[in-house]
């Protein structure tokens, strides 16, 4: 067994976006290549259907197109086990045993769930135990393939915490047998959390406020155009304000200094760029015209890999089958371990 094995994935829900590229694609894509690990990626289909019960029509095209922004982005099923995560039932045996562990009250205190709850109208009448549970389940997914690292957004660092709980709890109570993971999280605060288009922090499909991956080239240049800037920066003589503003925020993330040498020659890096716009003398619009010119050259090789996979749906199905077939074998060992440790292994 490596000593360092990766387990990440997504919610299939909706296309993936810009936040969640700079907040944790990049970084897997990054050490799926370092070859200092074993990386799985799980397409996260059941924990998708813990709020999306009544649409599983939705949650089965999003498999394909979270699969297609994957290989977009680089991750590599050479290098990496993609699967889903419904076809590894040991994951529910794991998460049926583990639920012995957590308390109620715990799951309550989660801080990432208990917003959730809070936020989504349609659990206004009652939240389904399957999704006030999902926090055991994501531990059972972790667990299953003895990660030993998640690279995760900061607001999945609840579920990494109640996962650590688990792993103690079973390991004191059992004997030694799950491997304790270690959340990993973007050192860059920005970067762990891009801002919509429209300033909120949080961007999202729902908030009708994000820049996806397969966003062609004239939507991103109209996003871009309806973006937030500073309200105060009325003429182009007043100081701005880059600190709140998004079009400043997704620059300090995206411009790199071949972007100035290319189409804003007047300036070397943003730093320059900033100290402009807060001196005063500098227009939202021509700003704007350079954030597009970098979204678009960072978004056009991942666009473009992307167009030609679609082409052919039958090959990311059978690298997903094949990704999936490997997962087991691995959930499947880890699986017998727990039983023999709970004294479940009567045939054995
Ligand atoms: N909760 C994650 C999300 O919302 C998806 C997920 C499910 C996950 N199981 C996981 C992430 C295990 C990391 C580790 O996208």
């Amino acid at each position: 067994m490596s000593t360092n094995i990766i387990l990440t994935g997504d919610r299939p829900t909706g296309n993936l976006h810009i936040g969640h590229y700079v907040g944790s694609l990049r970084k897997r894509v990054e050490l799926q290549n370092s070859g200092k690990y074993e990386t799985f990626i799980m397409i996260a289909d059941a924990q998708g259907l813990t709020d999306n019960a009544e649409t599983p029509e939705k949650v089965r095209e999003n498999v394909l197109n979270v699969a297609l922004d994957y290989l977009a982005v680089g991750l590599d099923p050479k290098k990496s086990t993609i699967f889903i995560q419904s076809q590894i039932p040991e994951l529910t045996e794991l998460t049926f045993f583990y639920s012995n562990l957590v308390t109620v009250a715990r799951l309550q205190r989660n801080p990432t769930v208990k917003t959730e709850i809070e936020q989504k109208e349609k659990f206004k009448n009652g939240v389904p135990v399957g999704f006030f549970t999902y926090p055991i389940s994501q531990a059972a997914d972790i667990t299953a393939f003895n990660a030993t690292v998640v690279p995760v957004g900061e607001d999945q660092l609840p579920m990494i915490e109640q996962t650590r709980e688990i792993v103690h709890k079973f390991n004191s109570i059992y004997g030694e047998t799950l491997v304790m993971p270690n959340a990993m999280v973007p050192e860059n605060a920005t970067e762990a959390r891009l801002p919509g288009i429209d300033g909120n922090a949080k961007m999202g499909k729902s908030l009708n406020n994000a820049i996806y991956l397969s966003d062609d080239e004239n939507t991103i240049a109209a996003k871009v155009k309806t973006m937030f800037t500073d309200p105060n920066h009325l003429r182009v003589e007043d100081p701005g304000n880059t600190t709140d503003n998004p079009v400043f925020i997704y620059l300090s993330v995206f411009a790199k200094p071949e972007h100035f040498s290319k189409f804003l020659p007047d300036y070397k890096n943003y730093a320059e760029l900033a100290a402009h716009y807060e001196r005063g003398g500098l227009g939202d619009v021509k700003v704007k015209k350079f954030l597009n010119e970098v979204l678009q050259e960072t978004l056009r090789p991942i666009r473009e890999r992307r167009q030609m996979f679609e082409k052919n749906p039958e090959y990311i199905m059978q690298m997903l089958k094949e990704g999936s077939a490997a997962a087991r074998r691995v959930a499947a060992k880890t699986t017998d371990r727990v039983k023999r440790a709970m004294k479940l292994n009567y045939f054995e």
